[in-house]
């Protein structure tokens, strides 16, 4: 009775969203002139009034190698009929270790282990507790400061939003982590506006970990966490030497160094990761999105064998880290995942991606001079266009921005007035001449 009422509805009113509570989204907006993407292929989406969208974001940073890759779609189609689930505590797969094995093949330097998760939220909370339980197990427990990032992301659990520093996603949920301190960010268009690739200016904010650990004292930190390119607070750029120069404090205090790399993982800025792309080796990496290439959510962090080993004492039937998720190593993901290491490696994508990035620049840096444009940055296939914002109206700009691009078939991203750009690495120089000639003439006529 209740069903068929239920299927009545639905057939009469198939625009009826209310019962979804979208995340991260102006659900009133957006429920009053709903965009809704029903295929996809390639650089494509089709949207529900049939039309074709130009990826210009990779889903959400994470469709890497383009939607309905066939190498994917049939690796998981094979997996679900075979080994749709299995126990992740106590009991194993063969995948999951496959899928560790080869992603210790191209990870940074000596990260060799890996802990699956379900998303980059979940892979931030977990590195935040392998560096405090690493420090307790030391027997140097008191090492339990973390210290993140002003405009940092790193997902939305109580860890992350702790360590993050955007505002909008902190100042409703209470007190969070206790012992946290943030360094400042690196953005400044006084210094760095319209620099192309990384900006010259800024290596010297890093010092400010200095003054954090004088402030309070060294063996009280237990790790520094910082997406070594800030994809979600709008393109934020690591001057020259900044990482480097982290690095070097974090080592000279015993301080672990955590890379978030959920967006600049997998090929992004034509490299494996940007550990590789900026020669910087951290402690701890972690990772999700263009993990499965956003087929099916997974998420991971990778330590070296030294940190994974200080985990493996007691006695041998016990469990040496309590921590872990139904849905860790799922079978599918691992099977996505494998599949979509296959496209990035062997298939030479992560190449392809950076024998585009000049071009890409260029284009990026064409759209210098046109209404409303500040700045204007790029990295590997990454742009961020920032706007002068509407006076008294801020993110409105930028929102503008982005339903005119989607009228004219363009999906991009905002962050405040930051359009941020970010598409499958299977683009050609034809999709990055339509998308800056879509952003200049929606800029043009605005
Ligand atoms: C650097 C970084 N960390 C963590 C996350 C959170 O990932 P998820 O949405 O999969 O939880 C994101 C998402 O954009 C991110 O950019």
């Amino acid at each position: 009775m209740v069903k068929t009422a239920v299927a009545e509805r639905h057939q009469s009113i198939p625009n009826d969203l209310e019962n979804f509570w979208m995340p991260f989204t102006a659900n009133r907006q957006f429920k009053q002139q709903p965009r809704l993407l029903v295929a996809a292929e390639g650089m494509h989406y089709t949207s529900q009034d049939g039309r074709k969208i130009l990826d210009g974001t990779a889903g959400l940073w994470c469709c890497n190698a383009g939607h309905a890759n066939p190498k994917i779609v049939e690796a998981v189609q094979r997996q679900v009929k075979t080994l749709d689930f299995a126990p992740s505590f106590q009991m194993g797969h063969p995948l999951e270790f496959e899928f560790a094995a080869r992603l210790a093949d191209i990870l940074p330097g000596e990260l060799d282990h890996v802990f699956f998760t379900n998303s980059g939220s979940e892979s931030a909370d977990t590195a935040l507790k392998i560096a405090l339980a690493y420090h307790q197990i030391r027997g140097e427990g008191i090492r339990s400061r973390l210290v993140g990032r002003v405009r940092g992301y790193h997902g939305v659990g109580f860890g992350g939003i702790s360590v993050g520093g955007l505002p909008n996603n902190r100042k409703l949920f209470g007190m969070g982590l206790p012992g946290v301190s943030h360094l400042p960010h690196t953005h400044n268009l006084q210094h760095n506006a319209y620099a192309r690739g990384q900006p010259e200016w800024g290596a010297h904010l890093a010092d400010e970990l200095e003054n954090l650990v004088a402030l309070n004292s060294a063996e009280t930190i237990a790790a520094v966490i910082v997406e070594p390119l800030a994809g979600s607070a709008g393109v934020l750029l690591p001057p020259k030497g900044y990482l480097q120069r982290l690095r070097d404090i974090c080592d000279k205090h015993g301080i672990l160094l955590i890379f978030d790399e959920v967006i600049t993982g997998f090929g992004r800025l034509g490299a494996n990761f940007a550990s590789h792309y900026f020669g910087v080796q951290p402690d701890i990496v972690t990772f999700a999105k263009g993990m499965t290439s956003g087929v099916i959510p997974m998420g991971g962090v990778a330590v070296r064998k030294g940190i994974y080993d200080t985990f493996m004492q007691g006695p041998e039937h016990a469990i040496e880290f309590f921590h872990g998720y139904t849905y860790s190593g799922h079978p599918m993901a691992c099977a996505a995942g494998l599949a979509a290491l296959d496209v990035y490696v062997k298939d030479g994508l992560i190449e392809h991606a950076a024998g585009l990035a000049a071009y890409w620049e260029d284009a990026v840096h064409s759209l210098k001079g046109l209404p409303h444009v500040i700045d204007l940055r790029n990295l590997g296939i990454i742009a961020g266009i920032e706007l002068e914002p509407i006076a008294g109206n801020p993110t409105l700009r930028a929102t503008q921005v982005f339903l005119k691009c989607y009228e004219r078939g363009l999906l991009t991203r905002t962050t405040a007035d930051i359009l941020a750009l970010s598409p499958p690495l299977i683009l050609e120089k034809g999709h990055i001449d339509q998308m800056f000639e879509t952003i200049a003439d929606v800029l043009r006529d605005m």
